[in-house]
């Protein structure tokens, strides 16, 4: 056989948004594209911020001698030390650039966090619903997922959290700004989480680490603001990317910040630096390591993505579906009027609307509209929303 069983298995289940993906490909062959509506993936519609291209030009026509060489793998002390700058202004410390690693998008962060932490059988906790890549990344490093539910509004559920926690957790994995619900979660909540991982981090004689992923830290309504996750726990690393905030997914520019009084700091930083080396990154691209220091204050205007969530959420209200407003992301997670969500999205795909089963984020019940397209394509879709509704009431 030519792949390992493994990963044979993993190709056999492909997943839901790349299944949504395929049929959306076929369903615009068929019926053109402009009749299609796209909500399965979070690849963000608007252009990014004319001062990215900006930068970018300058930096692209930089002829000095060694731009295109290898650098630490950590990054350019320059950028990290822009990125140190900038977290400093956002929470009670202070960072340098020896708390940042430069990364290949979240995407790679998290896997590089993962591979400098785990043990083998090691346990992250994952709250529920989740961005499934989440699981993968944490097998990678033979690590075991363990999923747990959140309230009903989708906010961390403390008392389910203090039950999984056990001699082999390793870490816990939070997303803020949240993939797929858009849940923001509040500072208090964090607080109240930091100080039961401090209690059993103690109990247990290691640090059980806080992983938050948020790459949507900027994508966010109603003057919301994401919390600093340093500013709630000293055993922490924050993950994110700038993706979404300057839509430039392609680019796989991201970091990794320590927090700077971590225990055995500097081991972990050496540890990371080594991963992101070995896992074959080597170091994040050196164009966008030079463009997004001008950038750490600039991101797309998410007013926008407000407008469009208002008039997907009314539109929806009035057709009878039920959801929680999302106060950031570019997700809503609707619950499904019927128990069998993947039955749903089949019947909303007869109206050309394409979505994502819940199940597929480990959230049966509910369907994930990714609201990142234009504006005429969620006008033109809630008819077609309307008449599913009525099949079901
Ligand atoms: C919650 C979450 N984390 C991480 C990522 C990966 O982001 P990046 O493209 O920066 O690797 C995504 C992408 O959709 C995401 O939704």
């Amino acid at each position: 056989m030519t792949v390992s069983e493994r990963i044979k298995a993993m190709t056999g289940k492909a997943s839901w948004v790349r299944r949504m993906f395929e049929e959306g490909a076929l369903r615009k062959k068929k019926f053109g594209a402009e009749n299609v509506f796209d909500f399965s993936l979070g690849n963000p519609n608007l252009e990014p911020p004319a001062r990215f291209r900006e930068i970018l030009m300058q930096m692209a026509s930089d002829v000095s001698t060694g731009t295109h060489s290898y650098m630490p793998n950590a990054g350019f002390v320059e950028t990290r030390q822009a990125v140190a700058d900038y977290l400093s202004k956002l929470s009670k410390f202070s960072f340098t650039p020896n708390d940042i690693v430069m990364t290949a998008g979240a995407a790679g962060a998290l896997n590089v966090v993962l591979k400098t932490i785990l043990n083998p059988g090691d346990e992250v906790i994952i709250p529920a619903p989740f961005f499934m890549e989440y699981a993968y990344y944490v097998e990678n490093y033979g690590g075991v997922s363990r999923i747990i539910d959140t309230n009903t509004d989708f906010s961390i559920n403390l008392d389910r959290i203090e039950e999984a926690i056990g001699a082999s957790t390793k870490a816990i994995l939070v997303n803020n700004p949240h993939n797929p619900t858009g849940r923001v979660y509040t500072q208090e909540k964090l607080t109240r989480l930091g100080r039961l991982l401090s209690r059993y981090s103690e109990q247990y004689g290691e640090p059980i680490y806080l992983i938050s992923d948020e790459p949507y830290s900027k994508i966010i309504y109603n003057g919301l603001t994401c919390p600093s996750i340093f500013d709630v726990y000293q055993e922490s690393f924050l993950v994110t990317s700038f993706s979404k905030d300057l839509s430039i997914p392609g680019e796989r520019i991201g970091y990794i910040a320590v927090h700077p009084l971590m225990k055995d700091k500097d081991i972990i930083m050496e540890g990371l630096i080594l991963c992101n080396r070995v896992i074959g990154f080597v170091n994040a691209p050196a164009l966008m390591q030079r463009v997004i220091p001008s950038l750490l204050e600039v991101s797309v205007d998410a007013s926008i993505y407000q407008r469009k969530r208002d008039v997907l959420c009314k539109g929806l209200e009035e057709a009878g579906y039920k959801f929680f407003v999302p106060g950031g992301a570019f997700y809503l997670f609707p619950e499904s009027p019927i128990p069998d969500d993947v039955e749903f999205v089949r019947a909303l795909q007869e109206e050309n609307i394409l979505t994502v089963p819940g199940t597929g984020f480990g959230g049966p019940g509910h369907f994930r509209i990714a609201y990142c397209v234009d504006d005429g394509t969620i006008e033109r879709a809630l008819p077609g929303f309307t008449r599913v509704m009525k099949q079901y009431v």
